[in-house]
């Protein structure tokens, strides 16, 4: 048996020790492991492949980011190519790749990544390939498994860079406005805005208005409370608005979420005249030494994806439905993505400790 690993998408904290688990458990079985190098490249002709060994893993469980590199513009089906005139183009390189990975001697590839990664895997099913899905994501919005590893990471990130954002907050008597990632889904504002008991959180489930957030900085004004923390993430946006987009993205890569911190902040001080500071967390939540709970988590999901190969679970992909760890079928988790649930006992919590969505 020879297996291949490839890590797509945007990295997070963990992916190295679902690589280790990976290549330890199917070598214990005495199978071949093979690292495809950033995303599907290395199958594609532009970039390599490696062998995985006992060697190769060693020491790496504890490290962010991914010996086998990553890319979100690697996409087999719609592959950028970069014309004379500057432009790029797309094509579908996806027959290209199962034959390449047929000559290899690949039986089976585990692929490691997100939602966009996912539905790769599923088209790749569909030309016969044999995939088995890792979910990975530090935003937690893949549908059917209780959480992703990266996303306790990102969440204690975000959660260090509200603590120090409190003291200075108070000292100098100002709103300060943390904007945390997470693309469509408000999971990291949420987790660690209560965690680090902010005054505002802004998800993107739940559209705000700007003048509620004022109210709440004016009733903690008025109670003594001088200072105000609002933590916002990317794609939030306000009842009948639009979300806020970065820059230009990348061909082949999806629309970059972000800058809506300096709206909110700017408006704030525009209407209660309070001082406003704002800052984006960006790719700090991605980086760094994943948690304990998303080592063990990644350290489990590698193991359950070379279980699930050897029981033949081709199309699915390991998930954690808690205690245990479970198979489900890709396209039952492409059916919605996963979102917070505006009802969700962590919103009612943060609601009932006195934090306003801005609703
Ligand atoms: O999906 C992970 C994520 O970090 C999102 O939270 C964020 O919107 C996006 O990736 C950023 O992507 P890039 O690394 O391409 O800027």
């Amino acid at each position: 048996m020879r297996i291949a690993l490839s890590t797509g998408g945007g990295d997070a904290p963990g992916l190295n020790a679902v690589i280790r688990a990976a290549t330890l458990t199917a070598i214990d079985r005495g199978w071949d492991v093979l690292g495809i190098i950033r995303g599907y490249a290395g199958l594609l002709g532009d970039d390599e492949i490696i062998q995985l060994t006992r060697e190769r893993v060693r020491g790496i469980a504890h490290l962010g980011g991914t010996i086998l590199r990553s890319t979100n513009r690697g996409n087999p089906f719609h592959y950028p190519i970069l014309k004379d005139d500057g432009t790029y183009t797309e094509i579908d390189r996806s027959d290209e790749l199962v034959a390449t990975a047929r000559s290899l001697g690949i039986d089976a590839i585990v692929s490691i990544g997100g939602d966009g990664s996912l539905a790769i895997a599923k088209r790749l099913c569909e030309k016969g390939m044999k995939v088995v899905g890792v979910p990975k994501t530090i935003d937690n919005d893949v549908a059917c498994t209780v959480s992703t590893f990266g996303f306790d990471t990102a969440v204690q990130t975000a959660l260090d860079a509200i603590d120090k954002l409190h003291t200075t907050a108070e000292s100098h008597d100002r709103v300060m406005v943390l904007e945390v990632m997470g693309r469509n889904a408000g999971f990291i504002a949420l987790h660690s805005g209560l965690a680090g008991t902010a005054d505002v959180i802004l998800i993107p489930e739940i559209p705000y208005d700007i003048e509620k957030v004022c109210e709440k900085v004016r009733r903690r004004d008025r109670s003594g409370r001088r200072f105000s923390i609002v933590v916002i993430a990317e794609g939030a946006f306000p009842a009948g608005g639009e979300e806020s987009v970065l820059g230009e993205s990348m061909p082949g890569q999806a629309k970059r979420l972000g800058g809506i911190a300096e709206d909110v902040a700017l408006e704030i001080q525009r209407r209660t005249g309070k001082e406003c500071r704002w800052m984006i967390l960006g790719h700090l939540q991605r980086g760094g030494q994943p948690t304990g709970y998303d080592r063990l988590l990644a350290t489990r999901f590698g193991a359950a994806a070379v279980r699930a190969v050897a029981d033949e679970r081709w199309g699915h992909m390991v998930a954690l439905q808690s205690p245990h760890l479970v198979t489900v079928p890709i396209e039952e988790v492409l059916r919605e993505p996963k979102r917070v649930d505006p009802m969700h006992d962590i919103v009612l919590t943060a609601r009932a400790t006195g934090i306003s969505f801005g609703d």
